[in-house]
């Protein structure tokens, strides 16, 4: 089969597509799914540079995100060949075949096409997780979201306005700012044109409940600063590159709550949570409440220039790479 393979770490041209690669068998509790799309998230960037948390030995193949139909499925698993299935995976997603525990895969619901069921997977876990079990947002409670047109800042704008909470979007350009208002945000900041801090006290009414930050670098502590007292700060990831170190005072003047959350030590360290927030997003995209938005496609040939348009903050919504047809 053809899938993209990094034989070394490096920047995102340094992928190979490889067309012979053995096709996957599945073992016991495992499926091979036939890829039809996959998406991208920032971390298969950190993932092939060799800069994640986790270490992936090479030659591996990217990409955690996919849906397609089942192919071949080992012993215990109750999925069918043939079956439209989407599911998240830590690697071997940019393949026209994947391997897959059949526990990270759900079937698709009528309605929705491929792309969209593979770029539902990690973003809005991530941002559903954060809202709902991590800041515990409620009806009415000002949202303020980093990053806000990204693949977390994206979802988490949807999932908010879904939980009605009223959402202050920021993000880097009037473009961005724009799709998230047609998305519901209420109100918006360019981060890189206006303070952050007093524009999120002035829109809010000295009123942001929350703060969910998978940016970090020079945003997070003037975002942090925006925050009314006894407000919840969410650091989520670092996509600017650069770690933000905050002055605890900030924190302890205003009562405020710093957490974080990583969807693979949430699911196992809180795994009720994890599973009834996995059956209302279910839910939420099956009943199509929420569907990502997906701002560029890529032919599987072309994995390597998906992969640099999300390094480079290009990226709209969710990148997805068409696989097969
Ligand atoms: N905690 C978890 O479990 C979890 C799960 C998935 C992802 N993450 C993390 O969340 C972060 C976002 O992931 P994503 O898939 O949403 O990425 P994404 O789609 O590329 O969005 C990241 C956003 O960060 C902003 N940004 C600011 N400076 C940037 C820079 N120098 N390079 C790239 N982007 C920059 C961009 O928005 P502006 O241009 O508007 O600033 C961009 O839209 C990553 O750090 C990722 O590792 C965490």
């Amino acid at each position: 089969m053809r899938a993209v393979v990094c034989r070394s770490y490096g920047p995102p041209e340094d992928l190979v597509v490889d067309d012979d690669v053995a096709d996957p068998t599945p073992g016991p509790g495992q499926l091979v799914v036939r890829v039809h799309a996959a998406a991208v998230n920032f971390p298969d960037v950190l993932l092939i540079a060799g800069k994640y948390q986790i270490k992936i030995p090479v030659p591996f193949t990217p990409g955690s995100e996919l849906a397609g139909e089942v192919l071949d499925v080992g012993e215990g698993v109750s999925f069918v060949p043939g079956q439209r299935v989407s599911g998240t995976t830590f690697v071997g997603a940019f393949a026209e075949q994947a391997l897959i525990h059949a526990t990270a895969v759900t079937e698709i619901p009528e309605g929705a096409d491929y792309a969209s069921a593979a770029a539902f997977g990690v973003t809005y876990r991530t941002a559903y997780h954060a809202l709902r079990s991590v800041a515990g947002v409620a009806p009415g409670d000002w949202v303020v979201v980093l990053g806000a047109a990204g693949g977390v800042g994206l979802a988490a704008v949807d999932l908010a306005v879904a939980m009605k909470a009223r959402v202050l979007a920021a993000a880097s350009s009037p473009e961005k700012l724009e799709l998230c208002r047609q998305r519901g945000a209420e109100a918006t900041i360019d981060y890189d044109r206006e303070d952050l801090k007093s524009r999120i006290r002035e829109l809010t009414g000295d009123a942001a409940k929350v703060v969910l930050d998978p940016v970090g670098g020079s945003y997070a502590e003037p975002a942090l600063r925006g925050l009314a007292r006894g407000g919840t700060f969410v650091t989520l990831g670092y996509a600017a590159g650069a770690i933000p170190s905050i002055p605890l005072n900030l924190v302890l003047l205003k009562g405020i709550t710093v957490r974080g959350m990583e969807i693979r030590t949430f699911a196992e360290d809180r795994p009720e949570d994890s599973e009834r927030d996995m059956r209302e997003l279910t839910q939420l995209f099956a009943d199509g409440v929420v569907r990502p938005y997906i701002g560029a496609r890529f032919p599987l040939a072309e994995a390597a220039a998906a992969l640099r348009f999300v390094a480079d903050r290009k990226a709209i919504g969710k990148v997805v790479i068409d696989v097969t047809g």
